[in-house]
């Protein structure tokens, strides 16, 4: 995962929303830095990262921005938002009110972001199957409807991680 000194084609920003404790922090972690935090803390603010990778070979810097799932912790909303032109929006499969804040949270997404951004929806914590409590069938009716690309992931196991942001990436250039 370094960074070369190498020409960059395209400078990417994609956002990461969700309800506290999805693993937003985490996913972030295994992409960028192929990471994982058990004792993760709570976002506060906005922060991002940066990963620099070959898409039909040019070169992307992915820079993907985090900010906390809390209210009382979360940046401007249009500021995190202005420039975005992927967003994945992450709930936990073992937390149904994740789920069901995922309507709330594509609502503020369109209303403050571009109107061609590539949204993935994101089941994260697949590693806790014996926890589920949403049905990837609800999910994937879901995003159908909404026009939202869809994966389960674990950002524990790093299952589908890659191929999530890989496929907004791809979607978006
Ligand atoms: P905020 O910053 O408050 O919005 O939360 P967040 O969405 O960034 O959550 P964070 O990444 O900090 O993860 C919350 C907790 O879930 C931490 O204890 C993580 O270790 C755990 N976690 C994250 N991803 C996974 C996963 O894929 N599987 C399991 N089992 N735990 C996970
Ligand atoms: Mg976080």
């Amino acid at each position: 995962y370094g960074e070369f000194n190498q020409k960059i084609d395209y400078v990417l920003k994609v956002v990461l929303i969700g309800d506290s404790a999805v693993g937003k922090s985490q996913l972030l972690a295994r992409f960028a830095r192929n990471e994982f935090s058990i004792d993760s803390k709570a976002t506060i603010g906005v922060e991002f990262q940066t990963r620099t990778l070959a898409i039909d070979e040019k070169t992307i810097k992915a820079q993907i921005w985090d900010t906390a799932g809390q209210e009382r912790y979360r940046a401007v909303t249009s500021a995190y938002y202005r420039g975005a032109v992927g967003a994945m929006l992450i709930y936990d499969i073992t937390k149904r009110q994740s789920f069901d804040h995922v309507a709330r949270w594509l609502e503020e997404l369109r209303s403050h972001a571009d109107r061609n951004i590539v949204i993935m929806l994101i089941g994260n914590k697949s590693d806790l199957g014996s926890l589920r409590a949403v049905p990837t069938e609800d999910a994937k009716e879901f995003a159908q409807r909404e026009n939202l690309f869809f994966m389960e992931t674990s950002a524990l196991e790093a299952t589908n991680v890659e191929s999530a942001f890989q496929t907004v990436l791809t979607e978006i250039y």
